[in-house]
């Protein structure tokens, strides 16, 4: 388990599924992502099974609650194409859309950075979004992530499509000096 300020991050249980769906169907986060929206909460429980299931995926949650209300992941390495090094990984994340615009996702993203940079002994940890996503774009901006380069032709396999993406890259080096 992690803390920040205002959230706790924990693993993902089937008991999640629920408030898993209750987010995750909305049209206006997975698309962006990458992913369709979920249609059932049995589609959203397999998803904690198979999808939520790395060893550094985590459930956000609100300290004042346990209600799972988006998730942030390191993925590591076998389970992100960005990099072939265990010592990279790629930091994936969504929040549910009533919690958008508190700094929520920086507060969490920004912990698993120092996760995977002092705990993990990552050297550099990988993000991209898909272009004209300008809130994950923020995001990232708000982090200190680094431009690294542009995949024309991204495939998004879950949504048969292929997109630009941005792909950023934060490094321990830079990391210690944000
Ligand atoms: C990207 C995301 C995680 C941001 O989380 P967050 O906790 O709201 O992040 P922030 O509060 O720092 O807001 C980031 C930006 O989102 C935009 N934003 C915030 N609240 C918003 C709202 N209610 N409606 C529309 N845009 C909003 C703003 O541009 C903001 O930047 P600013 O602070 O400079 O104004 C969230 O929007 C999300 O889950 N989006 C859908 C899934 C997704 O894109 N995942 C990332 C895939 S790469």
């Amino acid at each position: 388990m992690l803390e920040t300020k205002r959230l706790i991050l924990r693993k993902w249980t089937e008991a999640d599924a629920e408030s898993l769906f209750q987010y995750a169907s909305n049209t206006e986060i997975g698309p962006v992502a990458g992913w369709p929206p979920h249609k059932s909460v049995e589609e959203s429980k397999e998803v904690i099974k198979n999808v939520f299931n790395g060893a550094e995926c985590y459930a956000i949650c609100e300290k004042e609650n346990n209600a799972a209300i988006g998730a942030v992941e390191l993925k590591l390495n076998g389970h992100t194409d960005m990099t072939e090094r265990d010592d990279e990984c790629e930091l994936g994340y969504w929040l549910g859309q009533p919690f958008w615009g508190k700094g929520y996702m920086p507060e969490a993203a920004g912990e698993l950075l120092r996760h995977g940079f002092e705990d993990l002994g990552m050297t550099a940890i990988w993000c991209g979004y898909y272009d004209g996503n300008q809130k994950s774009k923020r995001v990232q901006e708000k982090l200190g992530f680094m431009f690294h380069h542009i995949c024309r032709e991204a495939p998004v396999p879950l949504l048969g499509e292929v997109r630009v993406e941005y792909i950023n890259v934060m490094t321990k080096e830079h990391w210690e000096g944000v």
